[in-house]
C-alpha cells in the first residue's frame, strides 16, 4: 500500500513536467534544425528569447490570431520591442509550414 502511494505521488509530480517537456519528434526536429533551442528554453527563464511557456501565456487569449503573426516573426525576425531583451534574427531557411507547426505547438503549451 505504501509503495502504491509513493508511486502515485511520484507520478503526480512528474506528469505536468512530462507533458510540457516533450515536443513530438517532428516539432523537436524543427527546433533543432533552426537553432531555436539555442535561444529558447521550454519553460523557466529567458535565455536570449523568452521561454516557450511564457510565449504561450502571453498569447493565450488569441491563439488563432497569434499563429500567423508569430509564424511570420519566426521567419522574418522580431525587433526586441515586444519582449525587451534582444531581437530575434530571421530564420530564412524555415518553411512556412514548419514555422506554423513550431508556433502552433508553442501556443498549445
Ligand atoms: C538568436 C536567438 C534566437 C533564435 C535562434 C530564435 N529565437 Fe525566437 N526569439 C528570440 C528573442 C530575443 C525573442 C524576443 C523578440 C522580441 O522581443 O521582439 C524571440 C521571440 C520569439 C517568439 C515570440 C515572438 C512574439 O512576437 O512575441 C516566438 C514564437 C519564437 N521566438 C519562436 C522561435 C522559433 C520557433 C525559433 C526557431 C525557428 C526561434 N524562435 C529562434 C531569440 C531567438
Amino acid at each position: 500500500m505504501r509503495r502504491i502511494l509513493q508511486t502515485m505521488a511520484l507520478a503526480a509530480c512528474l506528469t505536468p513536467l512530462g507533458a510540457a517537456a516533450n515536443p513530438p519528434p517532428e516539432v523537436a526536429a524543427i527546433f533543432k534544425a533552426h537553432n531555436c533551442t539555442v535561444c529558447h528554453l521550454l519553460a523557466g527563464r529567458t535565455v536570449v528569447g523568452p521561454a516557450y511557456t511564457e510565449i504561450a501565456t502571453r498569447y493565450a487569449d488569441d491563439k488563432t490570431g497569434a499563429l500567423p503573426v508569430l509564424s511570420e516573426r519566426v521567419r522574418k525576425g522580431s525587433d526586441a520591442k515586444l519582449w525587451g531583451q534582444a531581437p530575434m534574427p530571421p530564420s530564412p531557411n524555415i518553411s512556412e509550414a514548419d514555422a506554423d507547426a513550431a508556433v502552433k505547438w508553442i501556443l498549445g503549451l
